[in-house]
C-alpha cells in the first residue's frame, strides 16, 4: 500500500458529504493537508510507535477500536496497514456514569453532538488524507462479525470508559487472528516531568506487583457525583490476564510518554500475541 502523502493539491472545497472544518472536534492534534494543524486534548505525534507497543503493521488488516477523529487510524495506514476503524455515532451511547441511578439527558445529548463533531473530523481527515480505511459505527459491546477477521486489534485508551472492558475485549478477541494492543493510561495521570512515576524495569506485565499498580480501581465517585465518562484505571498485569484468557497466551508490556495539553503523562502499552 502506498504510504499516505499530504498533498498541497487536495481540493480546499470538498465534495458534497465531507464535513466543514467548523463542524469537526480534534481530539488528537493532527497536521491535515489544506488545513494544516489542528490542536487536540492529546498530541501523540512524537511517539506513536510507542502508543502502539512498537508493533509492525505493514500489510496487516487492522481494527482500531475508538478511533476519534483518527490520528491513529490514519498513522496505521501510513506504516502499510489495511485499517477498520470503530468509534460511536450520534445513534449510540457512551457509558455515562448513572449518578443518582439515572443517566443525566443533558449529558447524554452533549456527548452524541460531541461524538457527532469527532465522526466529522474522521471523515474530513479521511477525505484530506485521501485514506482507504474504513469506519464502521457501533458500541465497543457490539463489534459486528462482519467486519471479518483482523490480523491486529488496538485498544487506544478506551476501556477505562467502559462500563464493561472485558467484554469489549472479547469482541474484538474474537476476530483477531494475531496481535491484541492495548493502550491505557497509568493510574494516577503521572507527570512525567516532574518524575512522578518510575516505570518497574521490566516488560513482564506479571512481575508488577499490585501494589505498584492497583488492578482495578473504580473511578466514579458519588459524592463529587464526578467524572461521568471514566470508569476505571486497569494494571498492565490485569490487563494481561484478560488477554492471557481471550486467547493470548504471549504478553508483554512497555511504558511511554505522550504529550497531554502541556503536560508529558504516563501511559503502558500491553502486546498480546496468540500462540
Ligand atoms: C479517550 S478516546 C481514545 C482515542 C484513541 N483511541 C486514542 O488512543 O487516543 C476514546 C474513544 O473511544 C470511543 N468510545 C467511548 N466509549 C465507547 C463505546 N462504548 N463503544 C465504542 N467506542 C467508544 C470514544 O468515542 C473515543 O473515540
Amino acid at each position: 500500500m502506498e504510504p499516505i502523502v499530504a498533498t498541497p493539491s487536495a481540493p480546499a472545497a470538498a465534495p458534497q458529504g465531507v464535513p466543514a472544518l467548523a463542524e469537526c472536534h480534534f481530539y488528537h492534534s493532527i497536521d491535515l493537508p489544506v488545513h494544516g494543524f489542528q490542536p487536540g486534548l492529546w498530541d501523540l505525534r512524537h511517539n506513536v510507535d510507542a502508543y502502539l507497543g512498537h508493533v509492525p503493521v505493514a500489510g496487516w488488516r487492522v481494527l482500531e477500536v475508538g478511533t476519534a477523529n483518527g490520528f491513529l487510524c490514519f498513522e496505521l495506514e501510513k506504516r502499510g496497514a489495511e485499517v477498520v476503524a470503530y468509534d460511536l455515532s450520534p445513534e449510540h451511547d457512551w457509558d455515562i456514569v448513572p449518578y443518582g441511578g439515572r443517566v443525566d439527558p443533558e449529558i447524554q445529548q452533549d456527548r452524541r453532538r460531541h461524538i457527532g463533531r469527532l465522526n466529522n473530523a474522521w471523515r474530513l481527515s479521511h477525505h484530506l488524507f485521501g485514506s482507504r480505511a474504513r469506519l464502521v459505527h457501533g458500541t465497543a459491546y457490539t463489534i459486528p462479525e462482519e467486519i471479518g477477521p483482523v490480523d491486529i486489534a488496538t485498544f487506544g485508551s478506551i476501556l477505562l470508559h467502559l462500563r464493561d472492558p472485558f467484554l469489549a475485549l472479547q469482541k474484538a478477541a474474537a476476530l483477531t487472528t494475531g496481535t491484541m494492543i492495548v493502550t491505557e493510561l497509568v493510574p494516577g495521570f503521572f507527570d512525567a516531568r516532574r518524575n512522578e512515576f518510575l516505570p518497574p524495569l521490566t516488560n513482564d506485565p506479571e512481575a508488577i506487583p499490585d501494589a505498584v499498580i492497583p488492578p482495578l480501581t473504580f473511578h466514579p465517585d458519588p459524592d463529587r457525583k464526578s467524572p461521568w465518562e471514566t470508569w476505571w484505571y486497569l494494571s498492565p498485569r490485569l490487563v494481561s490476564r484478560f488477554l492471557r484468557i481471550l486467547g493470548f497466551p504471549s504478553t508483554r508490556v512497555s511504558f511511554h510518554t505522550q504529550r497531554y495539553v502541556d503536560r508529558d503523562i504516563w501511559l503502558y502499552t500491553v502486546v498480546g500475541r496468540r500462540g
